[in-house]
């Protein structure tokens, strides 16, 4: 069941290369309220950066289109990430997920999956060819001690 967001936050941007760092960053600064550890805010980072290159290189391979990255704050510390594409979709998500599964050629090494799987506690992978695809990561993050 989805739990219900304390705090919540939706971008919507085209699928160019230049916004991988902008999700990245918004991703960071809305996690900021979190307090999280400089540690947990690279994973933040990677995961998202991970998702949203694959919205860029594979969904949309020869078209700009528009990608979604909604971020919520939920309670017991977790931070939901979701990137969603309307773009291709993926054939068989659970070969695609598989470490060095990949269909880009030499240049990709088919590890995104697998950094967005280690980088966060959950990772949820939803897809129809032709109709596009939704990722979904939580990160649960450690409570802080608050000083005041
Ligand atoms: N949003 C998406 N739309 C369509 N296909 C996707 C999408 N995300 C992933 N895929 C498919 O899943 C495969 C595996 O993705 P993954 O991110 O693990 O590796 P990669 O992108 O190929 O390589 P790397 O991330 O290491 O550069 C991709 O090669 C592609 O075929
Ligand atoms: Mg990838």
């Amino acid at each position: 069941m989805k739990s219900k967001a304390m705090n919540e936050v939706t971008l919507e941007f085209p699928s160019r290369s230049s916004n991988e760092g902008f999700a990245r960053s918004a991703a960071a600064c809305f996690a900021a309220q979190m307090d999280p550890t400089l540690n947990e805010l690279e994973d933040i980072k990677t995961a998202v950066s991970e998702a949203v290159t694959n919205a860029i290189v594979h969904a949309y391979p020869d078209a700009i289109g528009k990608v979604t990255l909604k971020l919520r704050l939920c309670p017991g510390n977790v931070l939901e990430l979701t990137v969603k594409d309307r773009g291709r979709g993926i054939a068989d998500v659970e070969k695609a997920r598989e470490p060095m599964f990949t269909t880009g050629g030499e240049e990709r090494s088919g590890m995104g999956f697998t950094i967005m799987e280690s980088f966060t506690d959950q990772l949820t992978v939803r897809s129809v060819p032709g109709r596009g695809t939704t990722v979904t990561m939580k990160k649960k993050l450690a409570p802080r001690l608050k000083t005041k």
